[in-house]
Parts: structure tokens; sequence; C-alpha cells
């Protein structure tokens, strides 16, 4: 199982010692760059890896809790409500289709909290009391951040050990990366000294669009970047429709298989410290010509923390 001061290969429930399980915050005040895609598949993948799998919706508009079937009025109990401490997390947890995936969802009320919360002293740690004593059992927990760098995903990044960035690669994208890097900083120093950046996971890949390959590029030159490419994908997007993760609506899909190379590539633990950059250029160039790209690379991810 997973531990968030170890690399490598999480043992499967069951086997000793007891580890502690790995929060990742799914962060980018960006809009739709594929934050709640990228929560649902990747937790339904560690799921699938038969790892037990929370996934935590953080943000108002619910895509994540709908993403798996939880639907509006289908739960009595919210994000929301665990926040402003009327109930216990483990009260909010609502099971899923999926096996060993689980979620706590979120309602419009999550807006109320952010307004109930500004004089609370404790407002940027609510999320990390509630959850972090009450994961038993859990080895991974995804938190699905809203699209602003505000309460609740200053909740979510305090509450996280390690922080994924979806990044859709186009013209402006570096620029907000900049940004949220500083804010990442900021709560390392304030609240959550533990706090990593996993790494940038390139979304919605079209790779026979040139300026995305210069945006690749150019993020790879400052961060951290997955191999796991998620290309773009009708079935990714068509599956939330149904309520069902793309391994459930498709499991042969590009989009679902890109997540499980993304869950992969986390399970094996951390990157080579200098994989060579020149089999990430060679690999993207010959998806080129392709519709979609294949969902990985083969290479691993390069080294760690963000360049300066
Ligand atoms: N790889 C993909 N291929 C095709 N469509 C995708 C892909 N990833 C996401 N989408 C679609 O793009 C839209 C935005 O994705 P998503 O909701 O995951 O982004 P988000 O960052 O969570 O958005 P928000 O900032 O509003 O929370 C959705 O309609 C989703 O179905
Ligand atoms: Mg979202």
């Amino acid at each position: 199982m997973p531990s968030h001061n170890q690399g490598g290969a999480p043992g499967k429930p069951g086997s000793a010692p007891k580890p502690s399980p790995v929060i990742f915050a799914v962060a980018n005040q960006k809009g739709g760059v594929g934050k709640t895609t990228t929560s649902v598949n990747l937790a339904a993948s560690f799921a699938a890896a038969e790892y037990r799998t929370l996934l935590v919706d953080c943000d108002p508009q619910g895509n994540a809790s709908s993403g798996v079937g939880v639907r509006r009025g289908s739960f009595e109990l919210s994000l929301y409500d665990v926040l402003i401490g009327q109930a216990a997390l483990k009260e909010a947890i609502v099971a899923t289709e999926v096996p060993l995936l689980d979620v706590v969802p979120a309602t419009q009320d999550l807006v109320a909290a952010e307004l109930e919360l500004v004089d609370a002293t404790d407002r940027a740690t609510r999320l990390r009391q509630a959850l972090r004593p009450q994961l038993d059992g859990y080895a991974f927990v995804v938190l699905d951040c809203p699209p602003s760098l505000g309460l609740l995903t200053l909740n979510a990044l305090t509450a996280a050990h390690r922080v994924l960035v979806p990044l859709q690669c186009e013209y402006y994208a570096l620029e907000g990366l900049t940004h949220l890097m500083a804010t990442i900083d900021r709560v390392k120093s304030a609240f959550n000294p533990e706090l990593t950046v996993e790494g940038v996971v390139l979304t919605m890949f079209d790779g026979r669009n040139s300026l995305t390959h210069q945006v690749a590029d150019e993020v790879r030159a400052h961060f951290r970047v997955f191999d796991a490419i998620i290309p773009r994908n009708v079935k990714l997007s068509e599956a939330p429709s149904h309520g069902k993760p793309a391994l459930l609506y498709d499991a042969q899909s590009k989009g679902a298989q890109g997540y499980l190379s993304l869950a992969r590539e986390i399970l094996d633990g951390p990157p080579a410290a200098a994989a060579d950059p020149k089999k990430t250029q060679r690999a993207n160039d010959e998806a080129e010509p392709q519709a979609e790209p294949p969902p990985t690379t083969g290479a691993r991810a390069r080294d760690a923390r963000p360049r300066s």
C-alpha cells in the first residue's frame, strides 16, 4: 500500500506493514483543463488496480460526483457538511459502482462553505482535519479542485501530500502554471511542508496540432511532466453523461488506457532522476501523424520539482 513519504510500488491492501494513504490534489485554477476527468479516471484506475480509493469532490459544480454516478438528491451529506463541522467525513462517504471506489460528493452548497468559513481561524485546515484521521483502509485519496485558487483549493492543497496538475497544451497554459506553483509554495510554507508537486499531466492532447508540441516542450523545460499523455478522446467526454469513469464506459478507449498508464506511472514510484529527454521527444514525434497519440510515450516521467 502506498505511503506518502516513500516511492516505489505500493503493496496491495492487506499486506504488512500498514501504510498511510497517499492524498493527491488535482489542481489548476484554469477552467476546463481536465481536472475532473483526471480525478475521476485516475481514481477509477487506482481502484481497478485493487487499491481502495476515495474521490473527494471539492468543487461546487459537483462534476466528480456525477462523473462516478452519484447524482444530486441521491445522498444526504456532502463535503459542505464536513467542512462546516456538521458531519464526520466517514458519514458523507458514498460507494460507487466501481469496486473499491468511494466518493465524498459535493453540491452547490459548497459555495456557502467558502463564505461561512471566511472568518474561521482554521479555515485552511478544515479538510485536512476532517480527512486525515478518517482514511483507514484507503490506499489513495483524490481531491478534485475547483477552477480557482480560493478557499476550497487551499483546503485541498493543505490536506494533500502531492499535487497533480492537468494541463491542456494551449498558448496561455504556462502563465497559469507559474501562478499555481507560487500558490503551492505558499501553502507549503504556511500549512503543509510535506506537499510536493507530483507532476503535470498533459490532457486533451492532439498530436496533429504543432502548437500542442511547442507548448508541451515548453512545459517539459520547466516542470516535471508525466510520460503518460491523455489524448483528446470522445469516450472521455461521453462517459460522465453516463455517470461512469471511462474504464466502465469503454475500457479499451485511448482515454481510459491513458489514465491507466498514468496510474501505473504513479504506482511505479518516483521518476528516474535523469530520464532521457530525447526519448520523450522521439515518442512524441512518432505520435504526431495519429489522430490520437498513444497514451504513453514509453519513457518514465522526468525529474521531480518544477525547475527554477
Ligand atoms: N482527454 C479528453 N478528451 C476529450 N474531452 C475531454 C478530455 N478531458 C476532458 N474532456 C472534456 O472537457 C471538458 C472539461 O473537462 P473537465 O470537466 O475534466 O475539466 P475541469 O478542469 O475539471 O473543468 P472545471 O475547471 O470547470 O472544473 C469536459 O466536457 C470533459 O468531458
Ligand atoms: Mg472540474
